[in-house]
Order: structure tokens, then sequence, then C-alpha cells
């Protein structure tokens, strides 16, 4: 039978109608349904956070492990946070996001050790020192109407050289598509970040908890996992 909390959440989240299909929109959903993310997350079958921290794990030693400094850049309600702890993460993790409530729950987690609220755009960079961290993770920001592609050279800009900027993103539209892809060839080119590997992911994982009565587009269920490196010296 239909998964009836599926459909719902994916109505909300992924089918949007074309009046929510905007970044006001967005930012409105976000700050009005933090207390049910999890919930529409969990009925999604939501994969994105645990493929991201492993990833993360995945690039660092254990030594390392123990003393980075790690940002998880919309951070949400810290399903992201408990992933990377999860993934083996024990120092310290800041969060920064743009929706006071999704914040909120993050915090309540006790997995972060600071939060910031901040709305992230071309012209209004992030509030930290340059090089400030050893990893940024990020995931689900970059998404249509969230982050803009022209944030990304801020990201790196807070990364020590040679660190890793780990991002999970579902693009969506040709033209979004179009616009993010060209931005990380834009900073490639320019010398500011290697794109070090790219993988297509499965973000939802529908087939297992549906049936032929759940109409979703199943190409929707597919993200790409990026992690792009600062260059430098050792
Ligand atoms: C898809 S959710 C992912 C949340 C979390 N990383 C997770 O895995 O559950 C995206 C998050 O990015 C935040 N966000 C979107 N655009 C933002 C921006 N321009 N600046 C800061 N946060 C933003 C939203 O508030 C939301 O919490």
């Amino acid at each position: 039978m239909a998964n009836k909390p599926l459909n719902e959440a994916y109505g909300r989240i992924i089918n949007v109608s074309p009046a929510d299909d905007s970044p006001a929109a967005t930012q409105k959903y976000y700050n009005e349904n933090w207390e049910t993310w999890e919930i529409d997350m969990k009925s999604m079958t939501y994969t994105a956070a645990d493929v991201a921290a492993q990833k993360a794990a995945s690039l660092v030693s254990r030594e390392q492990m123990e003393h980075f400094k790690l940002l998880d850049l919309g951070a949400g309600t810290g399903l992201s946070g408990v992933a990377l702890r999860r993934a083996g993460f024990p120092g310290k993790i800041s969060a920064l996001d743009g929706s006071p409530g999704m914040l909120k729950l993050a915090m309540e987690k006790s997995i972060y050790s600071d939060a910031t609220e901040h709305l992230l755009t071309s012209s209004n960079p992030l509030p930290y020192p340059d090089q400030a961290f050893d990893m940024v993770v990020n995931v689900g920001g970059f998404t249509i109407h969230h982050m803009e592609p022209d944030c990304l050279e801020d990201v790196l800009r807070v990364l020590k050289p040679l660190s890793y900027l780990v991002v999970t993103v579902r693009l969506h539209t040709g033209e979004h598509k179009v616009r993010f892809n060209g931005e990380l060839d834009r900073l490639e080119a320019a010398g500011l970040m290697k794109k070090y590997s790219r993988e297509t992911f499965l973000q939802y994982k529908w087939n297992e908890v549906s049936d032929d009565k759940f109409k979703v587009n199943y190409a929707d269920q597919y993200g790409d996992l990026l992690v792009l490196q600062k260059p430098g010296n050792n």
C-alpha cells in the first residue's frame, strides 16, 4: 500500500508547487517546519548525512580526526553533526544555519561546540576568519534555492590549505545544475580548489519503503557527493 508519510514529505520537500519554488519560500519552509524536519527525513529514508560523514572520515587519519576542527555548514537540526560524531569525529564541530528553529534543535543535541545563525549569501560572507577550519561539511546546503554556488569561494576561504570541503547536493533543474557546475569549473580554473572526487549516491531509498502507488520521479532519489580540496603546501 502507499506510504502516506513518504508521499506527504515528498510533496512538502521535493515535489513542491510552483508557488513554493523560490528562495524565499524555501527559507520560509525551514523557518516554519523545523519541528517536523527530522520526522520527514525519517519518512523519506534520508541517507545524505551519513554518506557525507563517512566520506569525510575516509579522507583523514585517525590522528587527524582527533584534533580536527570542523564546520557543519547548513547544519539544520543537527542530523549531519550526529552523523559526523557517528563517523568518529570527536573534536570541535561548529554549526551554522540560517534558520533559528533548525539551529535551536541542533544545539539541543549537545554535539556542537558553537552555533551561529547566519544566512550565507555572496554579500553576507561567513563570520569566520580565513583558514579557521580543518574541514567543512555541507549536507544539502547547496540545493536549489538554498546557498548560491557563488558562495563556494567564501567557504573555501575559511578552510586551511590542503583541507577538504565535502558537499552533498541534489542538482534538480538544468539551470541550477549548470550554475553549480559552472562555478566549480571557474573555481578550479582559478586555482582556488581541485575537484578531488565526485560520485552519485542514493540520497533516499524510496524503493525500499514504497510501492507503485507512490507516484514519484525515482530519479529524485539521487544526489551528488563531492569532495573539493583547497590547494596549498604541506
Ligand atoms: C537540506 S537542509 C540540511 C540540514 C542538515 N545538514 C541535514 O543534513 O539534515 C539545508 C539547511 O541549510 C540551511 N540553509 C539554506 N540556505 C542557507 C543559507 N543561505 N545560509 C545558511 N543556511 C542555509 C537551511 O536552513 C537548512 O537547515
